[in-house]
């Protein structure tokens, strides 16, 4: 009798064993890679804010009411993807400036990723 409750209970240590590095790894496959793309989608949007938004407020343009950010416009403009949006926030176009100098390594890209998706949801996300 003693020596069977002895074998389960040294099962049960082997199951928490085995469960506890599994847990671990299943952090590692699905937490992670959230995490990252959240923290993509936050400095995107932060980027923005900061640099944008005083005059591109949800995707308008409160100086020259046609050249906005939404589909349409980029569109005519042949600024419908994310590359051609980076490059106009970098170097500026027509009267506006540009902000390579506040957006730091990959910010552009990371601005300009958030601008393209917010563009294709019609400025209806965040
Ligand atoms: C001080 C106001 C101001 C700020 C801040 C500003 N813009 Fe602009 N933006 C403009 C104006 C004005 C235009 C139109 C320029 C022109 O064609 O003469 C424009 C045009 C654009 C266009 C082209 C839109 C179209 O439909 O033709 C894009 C893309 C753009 N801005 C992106 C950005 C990004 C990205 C930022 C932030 C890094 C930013 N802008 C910050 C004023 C601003």
């Amino acid at each position: 009798m003693k020596t069977k409750i002895f074998h389960s209970r040294l099962f049960q240590g082997k199951r928490l064993a085995i469960s506890i590095p599994c847990f671990i790894v299943m952090f590692l496959i699905f937490a992670l890679p959230i995490d990252v793309l959240a923290i993509e989608t936050i400095s995107g949007q932060s980027l923005f804010i900061e640099h944008c938004s005083g005059c591109h407020i949800n995707g308008g343009n409160i100086i020259r009411r046609g050249k906005t950010l939404k589909l349409a416009a980029l569109k005519k403009r042949g600024l419908d993807n994310p590359e051609a949006i980076a490059r106009v926030a970098r170097n500026g176009i027509g009267s506006m400036s540009g902000y390579e100098e506040y957006l730091g390594k990959d910010g552009d890209k990371l601005l300009a990723e958030w601008i393209w998706a917010q563009a294709q949801n019609a400025w209806t996300q965040g």
